[in-house]
Parts: structure tokens; C-alpha cells; sequence
């Protein structure tokens, strides 16, 4: 296993189930379309984060932590998740929420993930500014380290760009996941789908994928930021959690696409093609997308579909990380489809 080496703790119900999304398929009558349900980690209502907390925890244990700092918006599945792990690890847990989306309703504050949150009972602080990834972090080390004066010994999971990627090695096994499953369902896989923010997920599944010597296309359809700054976001995580794995310059600029034709209006925000996407999607398979990221992944997929870039015969897998609790944050969303 190429993670070996590094230090994890289990946390996510593994092997997630793939998923064949046979009327969903026959509805935009493209590609046979697959779901890879990492929506069903598991860790208090599932979602892609359990594979990264995996590695940021078992750093964190290996360390002998007491106290876990991580930052997120209101509506943060990283959060809700992060302190699910350290419930059932048995570590204190401070967590930040960022005002990161305008002009939400009030259930964007009380439902979904910010009432887990509080049902796992976390300490919360907020922080006021949700397009400053540097200031949240530097908010977290200066809250840790008023936490190792009072004794503690805390870890911070941050956000911003410039940290080890141990997360992305989640993604890196996830790959090894996939390449023992297509085969068992004969599948052979042309493409897979997703949503990238951090970049952890795309960084992680390319360099897992590449290292064991699959070239099978990674589209990121982007959440956060723009395409450009994207790009470059997951190249660089891509050639570090590589270099982790010693798998040094298996992953090249060409093999990162990403596309960032859903993030209109901006994170969090809904647009017609993924109100669509969510429709679709809960109306011919039963299947829950989220508003900030599911959703705009599926709808990234289905303008690929409409827009002919696959064969009636190739086969796509979309990647569904999760989130599904920020549906409830979102009530507006029946009104408006
Ligand atoms: C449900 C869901 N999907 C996708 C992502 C994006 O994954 P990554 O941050 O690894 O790019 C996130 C990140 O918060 C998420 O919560």
C-alpha cells in the first residue's frame, strides 16, 4: 500500500460501495454513469473528509495530541466531520466558522451541519471574513497556542495552501479502492467526476491513480475559486502528497482539469444547473446531492453529457463526496426549482 508509512486512524466504513445510476444514465442518454458513494463513509453522516481525517488524526495521535483546531464555513462538512473523529477518539476539539456565503436564510445557521456541530458539542469560535484562508488559519495557531500555554498539546488542521498534505493521502488509498473495484464490476473507466475545493480529494485520487499507473482523467469541477488559481492549487498538492508517496513526478500539469463553469455565483451559492442537478439526480435515483458541492459536481457532469464530450459507450464515474446535511441549510431550494 503506497501510504503505508504514514500514520492513520480508521474512521470511515471502507470500501464505500459503487453504485451503477442505470435511469439516471438513460435520462441524459450519454455515458454509463457510476457513483462511487463516498457520501456513505460513514463518521456522523458521511462525506470525502473521513478519508482525509484518517491521515490529519493519525499524524495528530502519533504526536500525542489532546486537542484538535480546524476551521470551515458555517455550513462546513470538514467541521461536522472533524469533530465526529475526535468524539469517537476521545479528543477535545475547538472548531472556527468562517461568514463565508452572503445572504443565506437563518437555516443556513440552525440546520444541517451547524446543528451537528452542536449536537457533538464542540467548542465554536467564529471568524468574521470567509475569503481570508491565511487569517483563518493564523486565528486556529494563535488559539493553540494559548491552548499549549494552559498545558494542552493541540493540532491544528488548516486550510490554506501552504501545509503537508496529509489529507489527500485518503485519496491517494481511495485510488487503490477503485482500481481493486473496477475490475471486479469489469469496468472499464474513462473518466472520474468531482468537486475540488481544498484540492485535497482531486491532488490525492490523480497522484493515488498515476502512482499505480492509471491514466484515467480526473475532472474537478470547482467549488471555491476560479479554474486558473485551481489549477494550481491541486498541481502543487498533487506533486507533494506524489513526493510523500515516493512517487516523485508521476502527476504533470496536463493531467490536472478542472473547470469552474458551476461556481457561479460563488461557494455556497445556488445556480439553475445545479437546482437541476439535485432535481435530476434526487428524481431518478433516489440519490441526495448537496447544494455547494455534490450538486455542482453532477452538474459540471451533466453539461459534459449534454455537450457531447463522451461516447454512448464509455463509462464515467462521479464521485460523490458527500455533504448532504447542507441540504437542510438550504430549504429555498424546493422553492426555486
Ligand atoms: C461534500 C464535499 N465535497 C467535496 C469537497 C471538496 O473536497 P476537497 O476539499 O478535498 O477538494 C468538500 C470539501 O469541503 C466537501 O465537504
Amino acid at each position: 500500500m503506497l501510504t503505508d508509512q504514514y500514520p492513520r486512524v480508521d474512521l470511515s466504513h471502507t470500501p464505500t460501495p459503487l453504485d451503477s445510476l442505470n435511469n439516471l444514465s438513460e435520462e441524459l442518454d450519454g455515458p454509463r454513469i457510476w457513483a462511487k458513494r463516498d457520501d456513505c463513509t460513514g463518521l456522523a453522516m458521511g462525506g470525502n473528509k473521513a478519508r482525509q481525517l484518517e491521515f490529519y488524526l493519525g499524524d495528530a495521535v502519533a504526536k500525542g495530541a489532546d486537542t484538535i483546531l480546524t476551521t470551515g464555513a458555517v455550513q462546513s462538512n470538514h467541521v461536522r466531520m472533524t469533530i465526529a473523529a475526535t468524539r469517537k477518539l476521545g479528543l477535545e476539539v475547538e472548531v472556527q466558522l468562517e461568514e463565508r456565503v452572503a445572504g443565506r436564510r437563518q437555516e443556513y445557521y440552525d440546520s444541517g451541519n451547524p446543528f451537528l456541530m452542536k449536537m457533538m458539542d464542540a467548542k465554536i469560535h467564529r471568524y468574521p471574513i470567509g475569503e481570508d484562508e491565511e487569517g483563518a488559519d493564523r486565528a486556529l495557531y494563535d488559539r493553540a497556542e494559548e491552548i499549549r500555554k494552559e498545558g494542552g498539546n493541540p493540532y491544528v488542521i488548516p486550510l490554506s495552501g501552504n501545509h503537508v498534505p496529509y489529507g489527500a493521502l485518503g485519496y491517494v488509498k481511495c485510488a487503490e479502492e477503485l482500481l481493486e473495484q473496477f475490475p471486479q464490476l469489469s469496468l472499464r473507466v474513462d473518466a472520474i467526476v468531482l468537486a475540488t475545493g481544498s484540492g485535497m480529494t482531486q491532488a490525492g485520487l490523480l497522484a493515488g491513480l498515476r502512482a499505480l499507473g492509471s491514466g484515467i482523467p480526473v475532472y474537478g469541477f470547482c467549488v471555491r475559486r476560479d479554474q486558473t488559481a485551481q489549477a494550481g492549487r491541486v498541481f502543487d498538492k498533487a506533486q507533494k502528497v506524489a513526493e510523500m508517496i515516493d512517487c516523485q513526478g508521476v502527476v504533470t500539469q496536463g493531467d490536472v482539469w478542472v473547470d469552474d463553469r458551476m461556481l457561479g455565483p460563488g461557494y455556497g451559492q445556488l445556480n439553475a444547473e445545479l437546482l437541476e442537478a439535485i432535481r435530476l439526480t434526487a428524481r431518478y435515483e433516489g440519490m441526495l446531492l448537496d447544494p455547494t458541492y455534490s450538486g455542482k459536481s453532477m452538474a459540471g457532469l451533466i453539461h459534459l453529457v449534454a455537450s457531447g464530450h463522451f461516447r454512448r459507450d464509455q463509462t464515467v464515474v462521479f464521485l460523490h463526496t458527500g455533504g448532504t446535511p447542507a441540504l437542510f441549510g438550504y430549504p429555498e431550494i424546493l422553492e426555486l426549482q
